[in-house]
């Protein structure tokens, strides 16, 4: 395991329906409106096998930086059932009171005996999928909720005690505006959450709005909601440490996401779970290990799959991740996680620098802001 830590990601692969947006890895509940507790109970288990599986195969044990339930939608678990995985889990890697313990919960799956339930078990960080405060953005987005349920369910999550909640927004809507943008984000501002994270909608293959493709605000607008939107939260004290991340204090940044970014170590279990995990032997090995999608298939068994990440392939994988941080990285960090010297990226910094990407200085790199903004051509360079 390299220094940044360890995260634990946990996929719930079930949804009340299918957004017409998402490409997660996420399916309809067989059953409408509940998860099945026979299907939750044998899920959960499996989750542990695959978990056991993952601990056998790299042999680590060591206590958890972050734990987070990712989606999918994680708020269709029971509170009995995920106080009973994160006490099996913690009978395995550690979490402590400094661990960060963040579940993804969805305003149309939520009530405030849930959120006191997932306190309980251990859950200290709350991330809601709001997405838009407007009702018309909402149903054009096929959400299963509404202004009034989303702030419910955010009002609903502070009663039960959360004092680190992130809402999850998207911009560049259908028929957004720069004012209607900001009013989404005005709107969330009264329920003062600890952390933001401001999407702008892709649209992506195998989805329904790829096939049947809504009209989106043309370039011009959307380079105005960007601008606009930068600048309001910016002034509301919203830090961006990340393109679509932004915390009011470094403190209440995502350690999970940031152990993404930085290039750092995680197991990934549950359908479609992906983890990445460094071993120092003689050289240092890095391996990902991914497991079977569809949720019935899992259940049978994680068909897990491990693949080396070779040593050509590690400057891209660092840089993918690395380049998000509005801070970047030292070069001593991508020297301990990819186990290669800062030489292997003198090219990627020459190029990047004469571009204007990015600039380095004292041994950091950063990206300007037009690395951030160009991130694809960024990557390109390397
Ligand atoms: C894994 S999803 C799960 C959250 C939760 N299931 C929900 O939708 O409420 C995490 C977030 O990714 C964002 N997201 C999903 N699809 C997107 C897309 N096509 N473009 C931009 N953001 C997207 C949404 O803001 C969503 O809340
Ligand atoms: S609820 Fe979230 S994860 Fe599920 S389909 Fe919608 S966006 Fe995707």
């Amino acid at each position: 395991m390299n220094q940044t830590g360890l995260g634990l990601y946990i996929h719930i692969p079930w949804c009340e329906k299918k957004c017409p947006y998402c490409d997660f890895n996420a399916h309809a509940l067989p059953i409408a409106h509940q998860l099945d507790p026979t299907l939750e109970t044998r899920y959960l288990k499996q989750l542990l096998l695959d978990l056991d599986q993952d601990i056998e195969t790299f042999g680590v044990h060591s206590e958890l930086t972050s734990l987070f339930l990712g989606g999918g939608t994680p708020s269709l678990l029971s509170s009995r059932g995920l106080g009973f995985l994160l006490a099996e889990i913690n009978k395995r890697l550690p979490i402590t009171a400094a661990t960060e313990c963040t579940l993804e919960a969805n305003p149309g799956s939520s009530d405030q005996a849930k959120f006191v339930g997932y306190r309980a078990a251990g859950i200290n960080r709350l991330s809601i999928g709001v997405q838009s405060f407007s009702d018309p953005a909402l149903q054009r987005l096929g959400r299963t909720h509404s202004r009034v349920e989303a702030g419910a369910a955010i009002q609903a999550a502070r009663r039960a005690g959360f004092s680190n909640i992130n809402l999850d927004l998207m911009h560049g809507l259908p028929g957004q505006t720069p004012e209607s943008a900001i009013a989404d984000l005005d709107y969330a501002a009264q329920f003062a959450p600890e952390h933001l994270s401001w999407y702008q909608l892709t649209i992506e293959p195998n989805t329904v709005f790829f096939s049947a493709k809504p009209e989106l605000p043309v370039e011009s607008l959307l380079q105005a909601i960007t601008d606009q939107g930068l600048h309001w939260l910016q002034s509301q004290g919203f830090a961006r440490y990340e393109i679509s991340a932004f915390a009011q204090s470094d403190a209440l940044q995502s350690q999970h996401n940031l152990t993404y970014w930085r290039f750092g170590d995680y197991f990934g279990i549950g359908a479609g779970g992906h983890g990445k995990l460094s071993r120092q032997n003689t050289t240092l090995e890095i391996q990902r290990t991914q497991k079977t999608r569809v949720p019935k298939d899992y259940l049978k068994s994680p068909n897990r799959r491990v693949t080396e990440v070779p040593i050509k392939e590690r400057p891209i994988e660092f840089l993918m991740n690395a380049c998000r941080l509005i801070e970047g990285f030292a070069l001593t960090d991508f020297e301990q996680t990819t186990g290669l010297p800062a030489s292997a990226l003198e090219g990627f910094i020459t190029r990047g620098a004469q571009q204007g990407l990015v600039t380095a200085n004292a041994g950091r790199v950063t990206p300007t802001a037009q690395g951030l903004e160009f991130l694809d051509n960024l990557l390109l360079l390397a």
